[in-house]
């Protein structure tokens, strides 16, 4: 077994497409308001000439690369497109392991179309496939083990009505982690869990339920009988760094700026 593993961590990449944005497919659903979000920003959300590089700096740097979500802007399918040419850019340097966010399943009909495994399927090869269950947004709990560490990607992406950006890992995955993290490989290794959603979230209820994790509290008590630990998540699109005690030990808990900019915007 190694004896180190460098992760190099990216979240909200928000890749637009190169073709611009496609008003047929935005009339009168929700993307509208997506797209009045990304005019007010413009210029400051996605850069692509930035984004391949830190991709590249990630890859040279780093033995595995991480992306922890809203990899895409509006979910459409030239995002998709962009996003992967990115990817399997870097993912010629560095393995590459992908959780979706929020604005990867934008629409009821994109997590139906499956379009997040579709294109992305080839960054999440479980070593431990039997544990996975069969979620719209993938394969989840994904298991990747690597010398001393057990990467475990976990799906928080579900549709949502517009204006609302939460997500939750569902029970059904819950007891997969559960079982996950009691496999002896796992069990002798750090686990570093991705998500996309805070686990930590100090603000009240009401605003955990319009765009934070709803079932963050459930998570944390599967994740409070680890005795070491690291939780990488996206979403907030600022830095965080927590330590949380946990019964035999503590977590770190980080989360990754926005990978092409440092717009702050939940939503
Ligand atoms: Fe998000």
């Amino acid at each position: 077994m190694g004896v180190m593993l460098r992760i190099a961590h990216l979240s909200d990449l928000h890749v637009l497409s190169p073709f611009g944005f496609e008003w047929r497919q935005a009339f009168f659903n929700k993307r509208l308001t997506g797209y009045a979000n990304l005019i007010r920003q413009r210029g400051r959300v996605y850069r692509r000439d930035y984004l391949a590089a830190v991709l590249s700096g990630a890859a040279a740097h780093a033995d595995h690369l991480v992306v922890t979500g809203d990899i895409t802007n509006l979910s459409l399918e030239r995002e998709f497109e962009e996003a992967r040419a990115l990817l399997d850019g870097a993912a010629r340097n560095v393995e590459v392991t992908v959780v979706p966010g929020n604005h990867d399943t934008y629409l009821p009909s994109i997590h139906e179309e499956r379009r997040f495994p579709h294109h992305f399927g080839s960054f999440l090869r479980s070593d431990l496939p039997e544990l996975a269950r069969d979620l719209h947004s993938g394969p989840f709990p994904c298991v990747k083990l690597r010398g001393p560490a057990a990467i475990i990607a976990l799906s928080s992406a579900v549709p949502r009505p517009p204006f609302v950006a939460s997500g939750r890992v569902g029970r059904v995955q819950l007891a997969a982690l559960e079982e996950a993290l009691a496999h002896p490989e796992v069990a002798r290794r750090t686990p570093v869990v991705l998500i996309h959603h805070p686990p930590v979230d100090g603000r009240i209820r009401l605003a955990q339920l319009r765009d934070g994790l709803v079932d963050a509290e459930l998570l944390r008590a599967v994740l409070s009988r680890l005795a070491r630990g690291l939780v990488l998540f996206g979403h907030v699109h600022v830095r965080v760094r927590r330590r949380i005690p946990t019964a035999a030990g503590a977590l770190e808990v980080i989360a990754a700026r926005s990978a092409p900019s440092a717009a702050p915007t939940w939503t």
